[in-house]
């Protein structure tokens, strides 16, 4: 009796139309649901491609069913398609050599604590690394770290060594000093081949002396004192030299 009363409710759900097309929209969402498209990752394209079927199939037309979820699916896989640069990380070849971001590219530093004359700061370099040479500060950071590095190891900082003082040729004579087109911010030049700008010309009082005791008929040491540069007779020696190489990017 419940038996017959059951198929008899199925047979009167199936005559009607409007019950039919519920199940069969559920039915069609169930399978869209488990089997996704295949080429859709997430679960907003599906869920979309279920909407677009459910409009369409009150218009009763199946071909444009199709249309509609190939379209929901392609416009969510091109938006997902763009590709993100990562960005490099610069590394020196241990934890002795500070690492300074310099924008487009980083510097690595490291202080050699052994006297050099002016000439020989630079293969002292090239003892520690091939590559290295004597180090210019392109800021007053760079400057102000090395100073705390130096000050880490020894209580002397008035004798570091760096990669600048040779002279622009244009400031290599007193006359071009006293006509002032020579100055503290341009009448050296960084040596190292990367340190570019003024920034980094930070001067110790007193400092640059131009001609001053005659060293400017020759290339003069540069080398940081009381924390900041100061420009010696290229006959002295520093204490101590700083050395950069470029860093390895990956
Ligand atoms: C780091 O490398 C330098 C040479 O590049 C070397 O002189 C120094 O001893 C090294 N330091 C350590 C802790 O390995």
């Amino acid at each position: 009796m419940i038996r017959r009363f059951f198929l008899d409710n199925i047979a009167a759900i199936f005559r009607d139309k409007q019950y039919v097309l519920m199940i069969y929209n559920i039915i069609i969402a169930a399978i869209l649901t488990i089997f996704p498209a295949a080429d859709s990752c997430f679960p907003t394209s599906s869920t979309q491609a279920i909407v677009g079927l459910s409009e369409t199939l009150e218009s009763d037309s199946h071909e444009s069913t199709v249309v509609e979820t190939s379209t929901f699916t392609s416009s969510s896989t091109t938006s997902t398609s763009t590709t993100t640069t990562v960005p490099l990380v610069w590394h020196c070849l241990n934890d002795t050599w500070i690492l300074f971001d310099r924008g487009s590219y980083s510097w690595c530093m490291i202080l050699v604590e052994q006297y050099a004359a002016l000439s020989d700061g630079d293969s002292l370099c090239k003892t520690v690394d091939s590559s290295a040479v004597l180090s210019g500060f392109q800021n007053v950071n760079e400057l102000e770290t090395i100073v705390k590095a130096q000050l880490a190891i020894t209580d002397i900082i008035d004798a570091i060594e760096i990669g600048a003082g040779l002279k622009t040729h244009a400031c290599k004579t007193q006359a071009d000093w006293d006509a002032g087109t020579c100055t503290a911010q341009n009448g050296y030049q960084w040596t190292d081949g990367y340190t570019t700008g003024t920034d980094g010309f930070v001067w110790a009082e007193g400092y640059p002396d131009g001609c001053v005791n005659d060293v400017c008929s020759t290339n003069v040491l540069l080398a940081v004192q009381d924390g900041n540069l100061a420009s010696f007779p290229a006959t002295d020696g520093a204490f101590a030299v700083v050395c950069g190489l470029k860093a390895v990017a990956e």
